[in-house]
């Protein structure tokens, strides 16, 4: 009795510790990719991944404000990286079989699947960069708000697509470029040169969601924008927040045409951090 996708992704999130949980999510893409894993399956998923006791989470808002710089401003940097990097792992699993029946073609599954083995890969450089630093992923509290706002979109896999990808990771390519700036100007070369790399790669993953996005309002017969507009407006509190990095957007397949309308649809209201 071979493993499904569903039995391989209900695995990884519900593995508690997240090193471990990254070394598998990469042997099971591995196998998904090698024909080891070939049937996807369906699965009861749980409504939260499993997380080690360390770090504490806290609710958004009782999170200690970070210092910006010095060491211990780093440290508190790439710990909250490597505390995404985590979710995305445990959310792209559960992008990839959360929704058996849309029947999404192979393509998706393999998209999301490399997705989950992408992020499971940022969190180990992400993490040993803190080791470097003489810190480790469990050190500094983080919090839940990710996983829960994504969770309310775990009714239909297009308001999880608008959300997720296209708002959260799109937000990252938004947030990264100053982030390196700074840690170049701080003297901090090798965490910026993994960001970097993250960076590029996280490009894919809002490409992944924007193209699997489009397929799913052609099936339904929706037009791109005013749906994604409506979706946001339903589960954001606020308009689209500029800066936008345009150019790594646009590599993404979503032109300003996708956001500008949501920015200045409601001007000045709202802040959804
Ligand atoms: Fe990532
Ligand atoms: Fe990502």
């Amino acid at each position: 009795m071979s493993q499904t996708l569903a039995d391989a992704a209900k695995q990884a999130l519900l593995t508690v510790d997240p090193t471990e949980k990254a070394y598998l999510t990469i042997d099971l893409a591995r196998q998904w990719r090698e024909g080891i894993i070939t049937d996807v399956g369906a699965t009861d998923l749980p409504d939260r991944p499993a997380r080690p006791a360390k770090p504490e989470t806290l609710p958004p808002n009782k999170m200690p404000k970070r210092s910006k710089g010095g060491l211990k401003g780093r440290i508190g940097l790439l710990h909250a990286l490597a505390h995404i990097e985590l979710n995305a792992i445990d959310l792209a699993w559960d992008i990839a079989v959360r929704f058996p029946d849309e029947n999404m073609p192979r393509d998706f599954h393999d998209a999301w699947v490399q997705v989950a083995a992408d992020e499971a890969k940022h969190f180990l450089m992400l993490n040993k960069r803190l080791s470097e630093l003489g810190a480790t992923y469990g050190d500094l509290p983080a919090h839940d708000g990710l996983w829960q706002s994504s969770m309310e979109t775990a009714y239909d896999l297009l308001a999880r697509l608008a959300v997720v990808p296209m708002v959260f990771e799109a937000r990252g390519l938004d947030a990264t470029p100053p982030t390196v700036e700074r840690l170049i100007a701080n003297g901090d070369v090798e965490s910026a040169e993994i960001l970097k790399i993250i960076a590029a790669e996280e490009v894919a993953h809002v490409s992944a969601g924007r193209k699997y996005y489009e397929m799913m309002c052609d099936k339904r017969g929706l037009p791109y924008y005013t749906t994604w507009h409506a979706l946001l407006r339903k589960h954001l509190r606020g308009p689209l927040k500029p800066p936008f990095n345009d150019e790594a957007r646009y590599d993404a397949g979503m032109p300003p045409d996708y956001y500008q309308d949501y920015v200045l649809e409601l001007p000045g209201e709202g802040d959804d951090d």
